[in-house]
């Protein structure tokens, strides 16, 4: 018999070789061969703002080669002044600021650069699923908290369960505010709670606030990166995919103080050395004429109108979402359709309602798993014609 080479099982280093393929590319397969209306991945299914597309459309014809290692001083500035505003505090778009493909990329630089092995991050469930990958291949060990829902449907962190994962070893917490998949927008008050916990036993914040400009009901994002004393230990990721409705852009950034800068640039240098540099100019121009022409109201608004409209939606059809606060998301119980779990449901949703909606049991640890049986995630980045098709799916559907 000749020999295969490489060996089958010697192909995957270990780093990869337990991990399974995303939750979003099996279930968007799905959608394609149902045919269903696909409310499972995040992702808009309309066009980008006007004035985003003009942006992108003045840069075509620039600059075409390398940018920096931490990315186009323009838009450096621009996010430096935007910080700035938000904040109340200056940031320093030479030593504290740092362009990354989508936060994606910063997720994983962030704990490649900060995670040795055996460190312990805390991650709150459900997660986006990157943590636990991107910690898996720093060698680190995940240590999970789940948040909970309260008896109104809010969620909420246990702040003795939370201090329970925390140990001499932990070396991250990773806080994702407004929250995917549960749409929680943590209050000043709750992250508060939380870095007192974090000053107290010395351990870093990686801040993933891509939704930071979606929040509803007249609510205010916060950053802990604002907070007394975190400053120094926070990353604050953001992008903008979600904002701009530009996700196939895949530009993020990082804001950190100058070491943790420092760290971070460290192993970018020789993961892709810089960013596409005209996708850099045009988000640069969308994020520099948001500070003036009213975009993020709009963007709030019809969000809000979308939410609003899931929501009732999935009451007509007898499930029980819990109201978002934020993000595009919104989690329902499914008690009330019977199925023994979250898989099962979504699996019915896609073959015989057409629909698709994402089972949350994927991101939560083995021994929380459980806690999703009866929820699913539907997303409403879509557009109204499309929700509603949805939601006329799902009425006829009981
Ligand atoms: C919580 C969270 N973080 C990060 C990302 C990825 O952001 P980007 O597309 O900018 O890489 C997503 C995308 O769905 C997300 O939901």
């Amino acid at each position: 018999m000749p020999q295969t080479f490489p060996s089958p099982h010697k192909i995957k280093a270990e780093r990869v070789a337990g991990f399974g393929t995303t939750v979003f590319t099996v279930w968007s397969q799905l959608a394609r061969e149902h045919q269903a209306i696909n409310l499972g991945q995040g992702f808009p299914d309309f066009a980008p703002p006007a004035f985003v597309m003009v942006g992108l459309k003045n840069q075509l014809d620039g600059y075409q080669q390398y940018s920096f290692l931490a990315g186009m001083p323009t838009l450096r500035e621009a996010l430096a002044e935007q910080y700035q505003r938000d904040w109340g505090r200056a940031v320093d778009p030479a030593t504290e600021v740092t362009v990354t493909v989508g936060a994606t990329e910063g997720i994983y630089a962030t704990i490649q650069a900060l995670i040795d092995p055996g460190d312990e991050v805390v991650l709150m469930e459900p997660f986006y699923d990157s943590y636990p990958a991107s910690v898996t291949m720093a060698g680190g060990v995940c240590r999970y908290v789940p948040l909970r829902p309260d008896d109104e449907g809010s969620w909420y962190l246990d702040m003795d369960e939370f201090r329970s994962v925390v140990s001499p070893n932990t070396r991250m917490l990773v806080l994702n505010t407004p929250n995917n998949p549960t749409g929680k927008c943590f209050t000043r008050e709750e992250l508060q709670a939380i870095a007192d916990v974090c000053i107290e036993n010395d351990v870093l914040v990686l801040a993933d606030e891509v939704y930071d400009h979606l929040l509803f009901d007249g609510r205010e994002h916060c950053s802990i990166a604002t907070l007394d004393g975190m400053w120094e230990r926070t990353i604050t990721l953001s992008s903008v995919g979600k904002t701009f409705s530009v996700t196939g852009w895949k530009i993020g950034w990082a804001i950190t103080s100058p070491a943790l800068t420092d760290a971070l640039q460290m192993g970018l240098q020789w993961v892709r050395f810089s960013v596409a540099t005209p996708l850099q100019l045009a988000s640069a121009e969308a994020i520099q004429a948001s500070a003036t022409n009213g975009y993020y109201d709009e963007l709030t608004a019809s969000y809000q109108g979308k939410r609003d409209f899931l929501v009732d939606a999935l009451k007509a059809a007898g499930l029980r979402p819990l109201i978002p606060e934020g993000t595009y998301f919104v989690i329902a119980d499914t008690s009330d359709w019977g199925f023994e779990n979250d898989e099962s449901f979504c699996r019915h949703l896609v073959t015989e309602v057409g629909v698709v909606a994402i089972p949350p049991s994927h991101f939560y640890s083995p021994e929380h798993r459980h806690l999703a049986h009866h929820l699913a995630r539907f997303a409403f980045c879509k557009k109204d014609e499309v929700l509603e098709e949805a939601a006329s799916r799902l009425r006829n559907a009981r």
